[in-house]
């Protein structure tokens, strides 16, 4: 599907739906002509015909010092300027796509920079980066050292006039919000420099959209993700021009790189896509695009786990350990992970300013290891998952008192501490504490070959800027996270197929730079199924249910103690990675039957939801009293609708379920599933085409007389699924 030619320097790089035109002419600057709808030979052939002119595509600080750059560097003599112009252009098949290297250099001073492109045909994404790098050769007495003040990922120029952005923020138990708002005249920046949360607070994603504000299923819109865990920085900038110029890369705010004679540096990917059905076709594109491309076991179906954190906090012990694994598996379940609190001898996990750091089973709490619990594991038929926060220590450690060299710690300053008051980060920059990191992981693994799980968590920022082993202080978030990367590599390398979970104090590490490693993410400590629901939304935007782990729990909810109907609970954490946190113990035999069958019914429904093509329906942050979501097989044959009450009023009408991704031409069985005591549905059972589900659709409920008691409350939520016949 992808063609590329070069004529006069015009390169054009296409997806099945997408077309990007640049003009790499040797001895002029690389320059972008056109992204969008495919174009074809003859169109592209046109566009000069039709007025179109050529843009700067990564646009070098110095000789139009009036424009927002993408690069910026001080020469080892002081000149502050860069200038670019493309030396060579090769482009070379990989198996999804193409690679395109656009390599330039300054015209006077040795400094290369290679702009990579990338498509991913599958899924209509382009990835583009580049490695810097500096060509003078270095003496015995001078390293030649440049000074990058900026190096983004990439840049992309907008010419649309009503552009609106979405945003996603949150902190800790506010995950994924969005935020919309039209492109106005200035600048606006996302920008997060939390250091390890690299999602607490913005995100490094945005959809743009390009026909007025943004709409799910129509328009427009253009979505990009900065795939990188630490800080960054995404500007729009909007001047006196037709074009609003975006520019992604690391965070450069006191950052400036030294690059010496002879070294590079690769930045990070920008994934953007293009699509014409609305935001939700971003997001479909984006999930089968991490799914096929980027998180690890994209193809493979999740286990339904219970996790014991909410369960039972730090007090974790081998015989709750077991009564939790033993209710599970009665219940269905297939993966029983151990959250906090199991390690620590010197010192205890008993409250959370203890331990972390030394990752040896306390022996009061598990006497037989951790051997022991996953051989009752696999006896109960589950598998066995286990959490750790490696990067992290507490003062109060065994690893603290023989390397208080490795945190991160600014000279002449007072230590600043994180959660528990105690707990203190160990600089990933450091290759001993890399090595210390994989070896958590490899003990871990090697002494327990069936663990099939681990939940990775990160639970401070950096507070303060130092790294007790960098030359250089303003490298500490490249280099933090470079090590980072290795370390996962290494991980990966030797361990391929255990699942890894990555969690952030909750949602804290959302980024498809960590997916690269992990399978998914934990999506927020806040596990209220009404504030999941907003949550879940804004997830959806880039990340598909395979990789956001959605659990049941008790009420009052664990954060922050607020009651919902169990149905509701089920039915909101049904439409991600389904899993449970709480003691089962807790339920009663009719909310245990309720999970049971809940279980029994996500195992049918998993391959849809976790593979399905997301179509988002109704907003919750419209004001219609409901939110709506459906997900449709890829041969379209299945389909799960997902609909959940909001905040309504009495009479409020509620719009008809109509669907969207059905084949119009097939009948679909109406069947709805987490069914409770209630009338049936009146089209439960019923078939119906996929045309009138999509262009009319079905009655929701319509008056409190249609509920069950338990669902005349505030929480009333339905799943239906539709099986073409
Ligand atoms: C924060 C995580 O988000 C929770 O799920 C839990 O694992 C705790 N850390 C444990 O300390």
């Amino acid at each position: 599907m992808n063609i590329l030619f070069l004529l006069l320097g015009v390169i054009t790089l296409n997806t099945p739906k997408t077309t990007l035109v640049l003009q790499a002419e040797p001895g002029k600057e690389l320059k972008v002509v056109e992204y969008g709808a495919r174009l074809t030979a003859e169109e592209t052939e046109s566009l000069s015909s039709a007025g179109y002119d050529a843009r700067d595509l990564y646009t070098a600080y110095g000789l139009k010092t009036y424009e927002e750059p993408a690069i910026a560097m001080i020469q080892p003599d002081g000149n502050a300027t860069l200038d670019l112009a493309v030396t060579a252009v090769e482009c070379v098949d990989w198996e999804g796509g193409k690679l395109l290297t656009v390599t330039s250099r300054d015209r006077h001073y040795p400094v290369e920079v290679k702009n990579f492109f990338k498509t991913y045909d599958a899924a209509d994404m382009i990835g583009t980066w580049t490695r810097i790098t500096n060509a003078y050769t270095p003496t015995r007495k001078d390293k030649q050292t440049i000074i990058l003040t900026k190096y983004a990922s990439g840049e992309l120029q907008l010419r649309y006039e009503d552009v609106w952005v979405t945003t996603f923020y949150g902190g800790w138990g506010n995950e994924c919000r969005i935020v919309e708002a039209p492109l106005t005249y200035g600048y606006r920046s996302v920008k997060n420099v939390d250091g390890t949360r690299n999602s607490q607070l913005a995100h490094a994603e945005v959809m743009i959209s390009l026909d007025g504000k943004g709409r799910e299923n129509e328009g427009r819109v253009i979505g990009a993700a900065l795939c990188w865990g630490g800080d960054y920085e995404l500007t729009f900038y909007t001047e006196n021009k037709p074009v609003h110029t975006f520019i992604a890369g690391i965070c450069p705010d006191n950052a400036p790189y030294y690059l010496d004679g002879g070294c590079s540096l690769v930045t990070p990917e920008l994934a953007y896509t293009w699509s014409d059905e609305g935001m939700s076709g971003v997001s479909r594109n984006f999930h089968r695009w991490g799914r096929k491309y980027r998180m690890a076991h994209g193809d493979c179906e999740r286990k339904i786990l219970l996790n014991s954190w909410e369960g039972v906090d730090l007090a974790v012990n081998e015989p709750v350990m077991n009564e939790m694994m033993d209710d599970f598996a009665a219940m269905g379940g297939e993966l029983f992970v151990m959250d906090d609190g199991w390690f620590g001898n010197k010192y205890h996990r008993d409250t959370d300013s203890y331990a972390l750091g030394d990752w040896q089973p306390d022996v009061r709490k598990l006497p037989g290891g951790i051997a022991s619990l996953v051989r009752s594991a696999t006896d109960k038929g589950l598998s066995f998952g286990i959490w750790i926060e490696p990067e992290m220590v507490n003062v109060g450690s065994e690893l603290y008192e023989k390397h208080p060299d490795w945190v991160l710690k600014a000279e002449h300053r007072d230590q600043l501490y994180g959660r528990g008051g105690t707990q203190l980060i160990l600089d990933m920059a450091n290759p001993e504490v890399q090595d210390f990191v994989f070896s958590v992981v490899d003990d871990i693994m090697s002494q327990n070959p069936d663990i099939d799980y681990i939940k990775w968590d990160s639970n401070m920022s950096v507070r303060e800027h130092g790294s007790q082993c960098l030359e250089h202080q303003t490298h500490q978030n490249i280099a933090y996270w470079k090590g980072f990367e290795a370390t996962l590599e290494r991980i990966r390398a030797k361990y391929p197929d255990v699942t890894l979970q990555n969690c952030a104090s909750g949602g804290g590490r959302i980024n498809w730079g960590i997916m690269n490693w992990f399978d998914e993410f934990w999506l927020s400590d806040n596990t209220d199924a009404f504030q999941r629901v907003y949550m879940q939304w804004g997830a959806s935007y880039f990340y598909p249910a395979i990789a956001t782990a959605c659990h049941v729990s008790d009420v009052p909810s664990h954060a922050i103690r607020k009651f919902t109907s169990l149905k509701y609970r089920v039915d909101v954490a049904m439409s991600g990675r389904f899993g449970i946190e709480l003691l089962p113990s807790r339920l009663s035999e009719e909310e245990r039957a309720f999970v049971t069958r809940a279980i029994e019914q996500y195992k049918e429904i998993r391959p849809v939801v976790q593979f399905g093509d997301i179509y988002r329906l109704v907003s919750p942050y419209e004001d219609k009293g409901c939110a709506s979501l459906m997900y449709v097989s890829e041969d379209k044959s299945d389909a799960v609708f997902y609909w959940y009450r909001m905040v309504c009023l009495y009479s409020q009408k509620f719009p008809r379920f109509r669907m969207q991704g059905l084949d119009p031409d097939r009948n679909y069985l109406v069947t709805e599933l987490n069914q409770m005591e209630r009338r049936k549905l009146p089209y439960d059972g019923k078939v119906f085409s996929g045309r009138f589900l999509m262009e009319h659709g079905l009655e929701p409920v319509r008056t409190y007389l249609d509920l069950d008691d338990q669902e005349r409350t505030d929480w009333c939520s339905r799943v239906i699924r539709l099986t073409a016949q």
